[in-house]
């Protein structure tokens, strides 16, 4: 396993949209452990491959809380089947745009199909946490990030910011 790096805004990689993975292989499970120990390291809830710049279809994520056991989850070409009509609103962050947080209305719950770790197909529905979890990653693998939820402005200022950041970095 080896902590990649994770691209930020407004890397153009971000936006690509990722392709689907024909079969779940070692080489894939070799993919999702280095995303988890990167994500762990970041430290995050979920990561999708676009951006440690692999655009294939593969997200994990662990919303296990502090002091619990940790509870990694895969997704390898998750689909959403269904949604609820209800939307609530909830405050999101991302890695690929550090330190800024901001609320976006997604549909309470939704269904979905993938693959998992053992490339097993599960569908299931998904809600609270999870649910706004796996839309956002989803959105990356048709590279949209939250912020393009968000207005022009907001959008702007939160690209601004991370530049700012990474100059004062380097
Ligand atoms: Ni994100």
């Amino acid at each position: 396993m080896a902590i990649r790096t994770i691209l930020t805004v407004p890397d153009p990689v971000l936006k690509q949209v990722s392709k689907p993975v024909d079969a779940v292989t070692d080489e894939t499970r070799a993919l999702m452990d280095d995303m988890l120990e990167t994500m762990y390291a970041a430290p995050g809830i979920g990561l999708a491959a676009v951006q440690i710049g692999v655009p294939q279809r593969v997200i994990v994520m662990d919303l296990a809380k502090e002091g619990e056991e940790p509870a990694p989850r895969y997704f390898v070409n998750p689909e959403l089947l269904e949604f609820d009509g209800e939307k609530q609103p909830y405050e999101e962050g991302c890695l690929s745009v550090p330190d800024y947080f901001d609320e976006v209305e997604r549909p309470k719950r939704v269904r979905l199909r993938y693959l998992n770790y053992k490339g097993e197909q599960v569908e299931e529905w998904a809600e609270g946490m999870y649910a706004v979890c796996i839309q956002h990653e989803m959105d990356h693998l048709e590279g949209t990030l939250f912020i393009d939820h968000l207005s022009r402005l907001k959008r702007a200022y939160a690209i601004s910011k991370v530049k700012k950041a990474k100059k004062r970095v380097a």
